[in-house]
């Protein structure tokens, strides 16, 4: 099947919606900083980088085909304010896997918006986006993306050791997942009776 949204998402502080042309200065706010892109594929992104990665982030709303990607902006309800995206791939059609990502300003890092926003993902994939598994993975340096995994109920899967070349370094990665399943007996449990 197919994915195709009703923008925005809402959750209790956020506003999840496709990127727009007007995003490029708060996304070079954050893919600016070393800090950010430490554990990134990506270097730190230039404001031309951040253009471009902006103009196709405006197209990426919906899966269509395996590989799609829906990646989305992800503002404070309140104010309006870009605070960070969030991402959701399609792994396979066929064994219905999904994955998950995040990269959120630090400035905005430390109050659960990140695990709002990704709680969302999740839905959207399990929900219309009739996900049988989601993913996510990490640098196994990177402890606030791994302890956000966990705070999802996701469960660590793998360890590889030395399996690739991460920025001219052997890389070590955690591979984390959730199935339906799981994810309807933790929600089941979250809400009240
Ligand atoms: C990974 C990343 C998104 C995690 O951000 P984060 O701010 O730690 O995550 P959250 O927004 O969920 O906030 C969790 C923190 O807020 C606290 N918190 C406060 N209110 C909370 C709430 N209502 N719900 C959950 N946590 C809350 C938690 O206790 C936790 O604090 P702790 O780390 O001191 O235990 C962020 O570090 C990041 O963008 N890194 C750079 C990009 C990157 O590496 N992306 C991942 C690539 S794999």
């Amino acid at each position: 099947m197919s994915l195709y949204p009703n923008y925005p998402l809402r959750t209790e502080r956020l506003t999840l919606r496709p990127f727009t042309r007007g995003d490029v200065d708060a996304v070079f706010a954050y893919r600016r900083r070393e800090d950010v892109a430490r554990y990134l594929f990506d270097t730190s992104l230039s404001r031309e980088e951040c253009a471009l990665a902006v103009q196709q982030r405006i197209g990426q709303v919906a899966l269509e085909a395996e590989g799609d990607k829906i990646i989305l902006g992800v503002e404070l309800a309140d104010s309006g304010v870009l605070i960070g995206e969030v991402s959701l791939i399609w792994r396979s059609v066929e064994a219905r896997q999904g994955e998950v990502g995040w990269i959120f300003d630090p400035d905005y890092q430390g109050r659960g918006y990140a695990t709002e926003a990704a709680n969302a993902m999740l839905d959207l994939a399990f929900g219309p986006g009739d996900i049988h598994r989601v993913s996510a993975r990490c640098d196994v340096r990177n402890e606030s993306s791994w302890r956000l995994m966990e705070r999802l109920g996701m469960r660590r899967e793998a360890h590889f050791r030395e399996h690739a070349i991460f920025k001219s370094r052997w890389d070590e990665e955690f591979i984390y997942a959730i199935l339906w399943q799981e994810w309807q007996t933790l929600r089941a449990a979250q809400t009240p009776s």
